[in-house]
């Protein structure tokens, strides 16, 4: 009888671990908080754009880190501002974490093939150090931004909010665009537009590890 009770004990015991944990899961919750966010990002964070970024297989610190500076202000947006301020920093990191392993759908759209090539030397040279491996998703390293896929308009905001200081820009970034710009002209951003829109291949030349300026 004793064995018996300890037996039932046990199960029992067992039961409330499984429908604790599954409970604790974030599969339910995370998936619930983050669909609230397909009619702009697309399902699974996968926007259908062109206005509104992917957010899949985005860098979960980085999320968080967007999401908060959205709430703040400290980062320029049009929508995003009043929308994450419904979130507290635990809904943002479980959301974090649902989008990062997500696959990264590369937006389907035109581009100008010819400009691809170009747009790789360019994007090695001045980008590659911080947004690694052409600026596709990494989602095995830390602190990546995704370029590579991204809608080309949504890029192009991004830029001109950086360009006409509504966004800050990282110091080190102005410096390499700046740089890019005057030695190649304004059709350089053209050129890495395609290059990003057509999701290539990319193998660095290490051109962008061996730079000067480390902060
Ligand atoms: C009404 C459309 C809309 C909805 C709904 C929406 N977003 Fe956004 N999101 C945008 C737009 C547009 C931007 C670009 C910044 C801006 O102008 O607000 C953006 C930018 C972002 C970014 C920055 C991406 C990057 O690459 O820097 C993140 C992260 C983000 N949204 C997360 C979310 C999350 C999480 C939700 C759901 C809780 C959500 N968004 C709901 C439209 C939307
Ligand atoms: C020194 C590192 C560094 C370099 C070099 C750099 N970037 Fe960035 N880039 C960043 C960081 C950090 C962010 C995120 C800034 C923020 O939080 O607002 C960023 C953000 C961006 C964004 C906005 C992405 C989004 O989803 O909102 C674009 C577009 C961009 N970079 C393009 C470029 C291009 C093009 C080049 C090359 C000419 C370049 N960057 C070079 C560090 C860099």
């Amino acid at each position: 009888m004793a064995t018996q009770t300890k037996k039932l004990a046990l199960v029992g015991s067992a039961l409330a671990l499984c429908l604790s944990t599954s409970a604790m899961a974030e599969g339910p919750t995370a998936k619930m908080l983050a669909d609230t966010c397909a009619g702009c990002h697309g399902t699974n964070g996968n926007s259908v754009g062109p206005a509104s970024p992917s957010i899949a297989a985005m860098d979960p610190i980085v999320f968080v880190d967007t999401m908060i500076a959205f709430q703040n202000g400290d980062t320029y947006s049009t929508i995003m501002g009043r929308i994450a301020k419904g979130y507290t920093e635990e809904e943002l990191e479980q959301m974090g974490e649902f989008f990062h392993k997500q696959e990264y759908v590369p937006a389907e759209q035109e581009f100008d093939q010819a400009m691809v090539d170009e747009g790789a030397k360019l994007h090695d040279k001045y980008c590659e150090k911080c947004h690694i491996e052409g600026g596709k998703p990494v989602p095995d390293e830390e602190d990546y931004y995704i370029l590579a896929g991204q809608w080309t308009p949504y890029l192009k905001y991004a830029m001109t909010d950086f360009q006409e200081d509504r966004r800050i820009m990282p110091k080190k970034m102005a410096r390499k665009l700046d740089s890019m710009l005057e030695d190649k002209g304004e059709e350089s951003l053209d050129a890495l537009y395609a290059f990003y829109a057509a999701y290539t291949d990319f193998e660095s030349s290490g051109a962008g590890d061996d730079d000067e300026d480390e902060d």
